[in-house]
């Protein structure tokens, strides 16, 4: 989705804007621009394409300044276009706006500023609108106008706002979209997302909803809808701007592959103490609440609704609750059944997904308690819910979620375990064996990442098919989703996952000659159903791929290739079979030729409907 980046300073608000641009660039964006105060006007440079484009038509010495906002553009409204592109200006280019978000009301507003004001629009944006907004209400303070315009906008929005009237400051809004801001000294920042800032500052201001503000070279101010100045604790980040790198690997992907241990480690003990024993530190849920539960939603979009599908396995299983799982775009609309005996478990790798907030709002609406799975820290979805497990993965940048997936498998497993202690439905030892069994996960992740190569060789067996089917049964099933979903949006190769019993009663229509299969079987008492389902496709000319767990026989003799997981109880399984998946995916979209970390029409924070 959009990234935007504001400057206000003693520096060079071009290089800096740029560098922060560039830190969003994972967001996913088909154009981008920026507005600069130069010589007492706003000048505006915008292109279609990668920032290397735009950085092309801002070669020129004299193109910068101490105040300026960037934009990078993933379209709305409007086809990507340099026309398109942001920042936007008002009639007399007075004012610029940047914007991430929908106004859903940009037809009534072009309409009305037409007709009253005789507005002439430029491009085909909502954004536009905004800025014309903002430069009718201007008579000489800058904040009331863009009070006054965002009281006539509905929608989700994120914006920075410059103007040649008041060259001291930035004014930026936040509703539904995130935003934050920066405290440097003798400069400041406002961005999407924290990564574009992290060169430069380690204080943060998180802007909470419907929330304006105001920063000046000296200093930072935030108001509120009834325009009363707020006090904010500043955010003080700790993880360092190089986990934001690729640190020698070719893909942000392919790195937080291969940080998985390591992130499951730091999962891992912030919820088990000394003991091995899982706390909940910070999580206000009492005994009475979890045994208050009739039921559990687990509400999520993507590889997050994924994870979901893994944490019912596992709540069922440990904690004996019935949970529903559904993607967050259906919960939201479909008056589900929840109530104040309802545990609402949202996740979000980067917790301002619109729809799993909005899903999150709905069930809060109606009583439900909210607990939220999150990796951002003062994300949208950690602040909306009563209780926070945060992933601790580190930032994930590839748009393809692996190590946020992991993590998030460990969470529903601590969660679950937690919860079925807390209850008395699960006995001591299995606890305990659960707990050991993550526990061991890390190291023999790492020595399943030495596969690597074999990994690879079967990609260039691979990549040149084109369709993929997966299939597995009970949490491979599951992993198979995931699988299949890596699998597309990275290589663009027609993939598809279906529960292996499913198979025959339609999708096998589909199995001839050639067509690859990729079968998980890491379920002990489902491994003889996958075998026959393996032979059901073979009978029917398919080549398969098997990913099974070391010591399983039986299949070998089958697959026409074989990936074993190292052993492991069944339960805690997904956590490694999902790893030489998210590797085919990397290395067949590598030999593809595929952008791998910003795959085509993607974004990494879908913060629009
Ligand atoms: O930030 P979220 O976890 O809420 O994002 C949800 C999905 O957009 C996300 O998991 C998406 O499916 C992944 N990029 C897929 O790899």
């Amino acid at each position: 989705m959009c990234g935007i980046v504001g400057y206000i300073g003693d520096g060079h608000a071009k290089d800096i804007i740029i560098e922060g641009l560039k830190k969003l660039e994972y967001r996913g964006y088909d154009s981008s621009g920026i507005a600069l105060y130069i010589d007492g006007k706003i000048q505006v440079r915008k292109q279609m394409g990668r920032i290397a484009n735009l950085e092309a038509v801002i070669t020129e010495k004299e193109f910068d300044s101490h105040l300026g906002i960037g934009h990078t553009r993933w379209a709305t409204h409007g086809a990507p276009s340099d026309v398109n592109a942001h920042p936007h200006g008002n009639g007399d280019e007075t004012v610029a706006v940047v914007h991430n978000g929908i106004i859903e009301n940009y037809v009534e507003l072009r309409e009305w500023l037409s007709r009253e004001h005789g507005v002439k629009f430029r491009s085909e944006t909502d954004t536009e609108v905004i800025a014309h907004l903002i430069g009718i209400y201007y008579d000489g303070d800058l904040v009331d106008a863009v009070y006054r315009a965002v009281e006539k906008m509905k929608g989700a929005y994120a914006i920075g706002v410059v103007s040649s009237h008041e060259p001291d400051k930035i004014v930026a809004v936040r509703k539904d979209s995130p935003l934050v801001a920066g405290l440097g000294e003798g400069c400041n920042f406002i961005a999407s997302d924290i990564p574009a800032l992290l060169r430069h500052v380690r204080k943060i201001y998180l802007i909470e909803n419907n929330e304006v503000v105001v920063l000046t070279t000296g200093d930072i101010k935030i108001f509120n809808q009834d325009r009363k100045e707020v006090h904010r604790e500043v955010f003080h980040v700790t993880w360092d701007a190089a986990s934001a790198e690729k640190d020698g690997f070719d893909h942000f992907m392919l790195k937080e592959i291969h940080e998985q241990p390591k992130a499951i480690e730091e999962t891992l003990s912030r919820r088990l103490d000394a003991d091995g024993l899982v706390k909940l530190d910070g999580i206000r849920m009492t005994k009475e609440d979890i045994e208050s539960f009739q039921k559990v939603y687990i509400v999520a979009c993507g590889t997050a609704y994924h994870a979901g599908l893994i944490g019912k396995h596992a709540i069922e299983k440990l904690a004996k609750i019935p949970v529903e799982v559904d993607v967050a775009s259906e919960f939201r609309y479909r008056d589900p059944f929840v109530d104040d005996k309802t545990l609402f478990i949202a996740i979000s790798q980067s917790g301002e997904t619109l729809d799993t907030l909005a899903a999150l709002r709905e069930a809060k609406r109606k009583g439900a308690r909210v607990l939220s799975v999150v990796n951002v820290v003062g994300s949208s979805v950690a602040r909306e819910s009563d209780d926070v497990f945060y992933t601790w993965a580190g930032p994930e940048i590839a748009v393809a979620s692996t190590k946020a997936y992991t993590t998030q498998l460990v969470c529903m497993y601590l969660i679950a375990l937690f919860m079925g202690r807390t209850k008395g439905s699960l006995d001591v030892e299995t606890y305990q064996s659960v707990i050991r069994e993550l526990s061991a996960i890390p190291e023999k992740l790492r020595g399943l990442l030495t596969k690597e190569e074999e990994i690879d060789a079967i990609a260039k067996d691979l990549y040149r098919c084109e369709s993929v089917f997966f299939i597995g049964r009970g949490p491979d099933a599951s992993v198979s989703f995931e699988g299949s979903l890596k699998l597309k949006e990275i290589s663009y190769i027609n993939s598809f996952a279906v529960a292996a019993g499913e198979l025959k009663h339609g999708t096998i229509a589909l199995i001839e000659q050639g067509t690859v299969v990729i079968a998980l079987a890491t379920q002990e008492r489902l491994f003889d159903k996958m075998l026959s389902n393996i032979q059901e496709v073979k009978a029917r000319g398919a080549r398969v791929l098997g990913i099974a767990k070391e010591g399983n026989v039986g299949m070998e003799q089958q697959a026409d290739w074989m990936i074993t997981i190292p052993d492991c109880h069944d339960d805690v399984a997904p956590l490694m079979s999902v790893v030489p998946l998210q590797l085919l995916a990397y290395h067949i979209a590598k030999l593809r030729g595929c952008d791998i970390d910003k795959p085509k029409n993607l974004a990494k924070s879908v913060t629009v409907e």
